[in-house]
């Protein structure tokens, strides 16, 4: 079933429905030669295990029976990164499958690389997979995946259609808890590289974690958001993360007008001399 664009902002909570002046219609796709992904990038779904909950969400954690053995990362299994500044897509998705350079690794199904269309406009970061996408592959496909897609529709873009869509960190953190500081930067090469390949027009990062392993910034959401930032000097915005809004709808409103924000740095940049 595919939703209209009002019915997308109704899914957002953001109604009445605004309808900006300088409204136009939907840009093409970018020209990526069929805005395809390498086969290594092509998410892999793997069986479903029902044995795990199947939410990312944080308002559902999964809670550890008490007194139950605190897993603990086999380090010796554990191996640095080797250098990926100069791999392409394929190399890097292989590298990233087979990662050790984190406990993460010990208790992910499947690194979880990112998705879309490899010639973005749009890159949005979010924080790190859940149960959900360790099963299939791919960011973002619960609860909070349903909400960022509606985000992307209600801007007339999709995953696959202008924009891709990567994490701060590969592996599934336990538990679907906050990736760790150190996790972040064992896992920011990746995501380094990612941006350099991609070479987006604007980057969104979703939520706090994102804004760390980015800006290495912790301050607050509300502080930082509604602010051009720069990344390698690509524009940059800070909105909240899907998983957040679903728990705290008011915050739609506010993460509409992020994304407005960055579709404006987006449209000035293709037109530098015209007022937004
Ligand atoms: N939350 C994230 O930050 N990333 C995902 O891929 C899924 C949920």
């Amino acid at each position: 079933m595919s939703l209209s664009r009002e019915q997308m902002l109704v899914e957002m909570g953001i109604t009445p429905i605004w309808v900006l002046r300088d409204s136009e219609p939907s840009a093409p796709a970018v020209d990526a030669p069929e805005a395809q992904v390498p086969e290594a990038q092509v998410p892999v779904v793997a069986p479903a295990d029902e044995t795990r909950p199947m939410a990312r969400e944080k308002e559902s954690p999964v809670a550890a029976p008490e007194n139950a053995p605190v897993s603990r990362p086999a380090l010796a299994t554990l191996q640095p990164m080797a250098p990926v500044d100069t791999l392409n897509w394929p190399e890097l998705a292989r590298q990233v499958a087979e990662c050790r350079a984190c406990a993460l690794c010990e208790e992910r199904k499947q690194a979880v690389l990112g998705v879309g269309e490899l010639n973005p406009d749009w890159l949005f970061i979010g924080e790190g997979p859940g149960a959900e996408e360790d099963v299939k592959g791919e960011p973002f496909v619960g609860q909070a995946g349903k909400l960022l897609d509606a985000m992307l529709a209600s801007l007339d873009i999709a995953r696959g259609n202008r924009v891709y869509i990567a994490n701060a960190v590969k592996c599934r953190p336990p538990g679907n808890r906050t990736p760790e500081a150190a996790e972040m930067a064992a896992c920011w090469p990746y995501l380094e590289r990612q941006i350099a390949l991609l070479k987006p027009k604007i980057i969104v990062l979703l939520g706090k974690a994102a804004v760390h392993a980015v800006l290495h910034d912790d301050k607050s959401l509300a502080s930082l958001r509604g602010k051009r930032y720069e990344y390698a000097g690509i524009p940059l915005v800070v909105t909240y993360h899907p998983a957040y809004l679903l728990r705290n709808l008011p915050d739609k409103a506010k993460a509409w007008e992020d994304l407005l924000f960055a579709r404006r740095l987006l449209r000035e940049q293709a037109n530098p001399e015209l007022p937004f």
